[in-house]
């Protein structure tokens, strides 16, 4: 099986599984909130629900890129306002982002093993490193 395919398929078995009735990415921003002081503050006036429905939303562009090698308007756009020009959000804050979420993924996903780690860090990449660069290049 390709990454692609450990990916999809960890992918649909996280958005499946609800322990203690909460989803995957309400979780995923639970870890990522109690992961750092620096987290909390620049979410601090934000509907976490609105929120999570637009990360949802916005996987898909990051996920895309991976496949394609082609940065969509949205990826674009998001990366734009995380730039030092408008949220400040500091490079570092995505390794940590990428961290809470596969810890998030260790738990959700039951088939979870050293391969579908590898798997989701290696889709995210190329999206989390466009990032990372947009901070200083808008
Ligand atoms: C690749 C990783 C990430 C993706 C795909 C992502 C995605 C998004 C999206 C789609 C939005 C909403 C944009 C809109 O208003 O239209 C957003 C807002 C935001 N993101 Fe991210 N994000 C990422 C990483 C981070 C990180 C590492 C932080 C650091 C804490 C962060 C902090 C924020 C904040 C503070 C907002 C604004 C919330 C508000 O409107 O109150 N994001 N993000």
């Amino acid at each position: 099986m390709s990454f692609d395919d450990i990916f999809d398929a960890s992918y649909d078995r996280v958005l499946l599984a609800s322990p203690d009735n909460t989803d995957f990415f309400e979780a995923f921003y639970q870890r990522f909130l109690s992961s750092s002081p620096e987290v909390r503050m620049l979410f601090r006036n934000t509907d976490m629900s609105v929120q999570r429905s637009m990360l949802k939303k916005s996987f898909f562009s990051l996920v895309a890129f991976y496949a394609s090698g082609t940065i969509d308007d949205v990826l674009r756009r998001i990366a734009y306002l995380h730039s030092s020009r408008e949220l400040n959000i500091k490079p570092y804050l995505y390794d940590l982002w990428l961290e809470c979420l596969t810890d998030t993924v260790r738990v959700y996903d039951p088939e979870f093993c050293d391969e579908v780690e590898l798997a989701w860090r290696l889709i995210l990449s190329p999206g989390i490193t466009y990032m990372k660069f947009g901070y200083d290049h808008f």
